[in-house]
């Protein structure tokens, strides 16, 4: 059981994240923030009727006040600007900056003890933000953003094969844009290599269909970006923080010195538990991961520094 969770931006992703937890989570506060007091509210009414249907107990507010975080287990951030057609997730930077630098204000305040997931793009720079400003030690500062690319590269991969998503291992990580990393040395499906299973042709195909993804839905819906799959990766990374799993998730973290990178957020394999990221993994690297992380390395270091 979880005492208190936060939503803060109950559009799209926050929505759904919030009907996610009370559909498969032991919640007894579920707090719903959003610059639109209207939506918040009606979003908690709306999401109260549920109660009859799933059964669970939890208490529910929706408003427009940041105070409403006060004391929560787990603050998520999904407030800000989303992609629409024809825009790049670091378009977002400037607006979603200065969001989540005031979300941070009062995170570090009203819940200082928190677990803070950040979901709002540019994910890796957002995670970074919310590390400073709350100056949070960094098993507390999640970003979710390579394990969304890593469910969408299993489903991919399912499509391409049959093979249950059960039965695959792997990661993609990097930076959570179309320069993430998929390396199919990473990837096993029921124990045999991706390229093994798939051919080395189709496995580049993979890796850019996977890198392609987000913009992919984007240019579908073209004036929202996904919502499903963002809010089902946030669910299982805060499962998987409640009932202290240990499961090795890609998520964004604050690094220092690994994989030669310092004071940036990037998307690394982690074992996730209650502490939040309980120890970061580090891998042998191929060249081209080296090559893919430095890259990341030189625009995150241009962009944010
Ligand atoms: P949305 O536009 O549906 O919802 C965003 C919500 O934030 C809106 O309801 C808006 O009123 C609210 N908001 C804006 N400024 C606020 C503030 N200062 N305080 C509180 N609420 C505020 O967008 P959606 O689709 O839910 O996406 C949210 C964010 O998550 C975007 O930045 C998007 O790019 C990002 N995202 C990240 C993913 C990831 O894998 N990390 C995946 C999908 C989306």
């Amino acid at each position: 059981m979880v005492n208190k969770i936060s939503i803060v931006g109950v559009g799209g992703v926050g929505a759904t994240l919030a009907f996610t937890i009370l559909n498969r989570l032991p919640v007894n506060e579920l707090a719903l923030i959003d610059i639109d007091a209207d939506l918040a509210k009606g979003s908690g009414l709306d999401l109260e009727d549920c109660r009859g249907s799933f059964g669970f107990s939890t208490k529910i507010k929706g408003s427009n006040r940041l105070s409403d975080i006060k004391n929560s287990d787990i603050v998520v951030i999904t407030a800000g600007l989303a992609r629409k057609k024809g825009m790049t997730r670091l378009d977002l930077l400037k607006i979603n900056s200065k969001i989540a630098k005031e979300i941070s204000e009062k995170i570090k305040k009203l819940a200082k003890n928190a677990i803070v997931i950040a979901v709002t793009n540019p994910l890796d720079f957002i995670t970074y933000i919310v590390a400073k400003e709350t100056g949070f030690p960094r098993n507390r500062v999640i970003g979710m953003g390579s394990s969304l690319d890593t469910s969408r590269l299993f489903n991919i991969l399912h499509n391409s094969t049959g093979a249950s998503t059960l039965s695959m291992q792997g990661f993609a990580y990097g930076p959570h844009s179309k320069d993430m990393i998929v390396e199919s040395k990473r990837i096993t499906i029921a124990t045999k290599s991706l390229e093994s299973v798939v051919g080395k042709s189709k496995a580049k195909t993979i890796e850019e269909r996977v890198q392609l993804r987000g913009a992919e839905i984007v240019s579908v819906l073209k004036k929202s970006s996904a919502r499903f799959g963002p809010a089902a990766a946030c669910s299982r990374l805060i499962e998987t923080i409640v009932y202290n799993k240990n499961e090795l998730i890609p998520v964004s973290a604050m690094l220092k010195g690994e994989y030669g990178l310092n004071n940036i957020c990037l998307g690394v394999p982690c074992f996730i538990n209650r502490k939040g990221i309980a120890k970061i993994i580090e891998v042998e690297l191929t060249k081209k991961e080296k090559t893919a992380l430095k890259k990341a390395e030189k625009l995150f270091k241009e962009c944010m520094i």
